[in-house]
């Protein structure tokens, strides 16, 4: 099984994930709650993220992750909703700020 590396900042938390995981998996993988999952069904909005790095290494978006996210305003190519996610290669990311 290849692992994939996912640093969640601002802690310099690391992960390994098995590729092509969910990032909904991180429940499972650490103690704390570092990212604020609610529906895990991409229909809440709890779980948006900023990738500072690897956007590409998270998967495809579908279009109702790209509508979704364009009704909360966060528009810039660089936020995913964690819950849809799923790490195909190393990536860094952090809890995106409230507007
Ligand atoms: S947990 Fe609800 S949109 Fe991701």
């Amino acid at each position: 099984m290849d692992l994939k590396k996912l640093t969640l900042m601002p802690h310099g938390l690391e992960v390994l994930l098995p590729e092509g995981s969910p990032l909904t998996d991180l429940e499972n993988q650490t103690s704390q709650r570092v990212i604020p999952f609610g529906c895990q069904s991409g229909a809440c909005g709890a779980c948006v993220i900023e990738v500072l790095d690897g956007f590409d290494s998270l998967g495809d978006m579908d279009g109702d992750e790209v509508d979704f996210l364009e009704d909360l305003g966060r528009t810039d190519k660089q936020y995913r909703l964690a819950c849809q996610s799923r790490l195909m290669s190393a990536a860094t990311i952090r809890i995106a700020e409230e507007e």
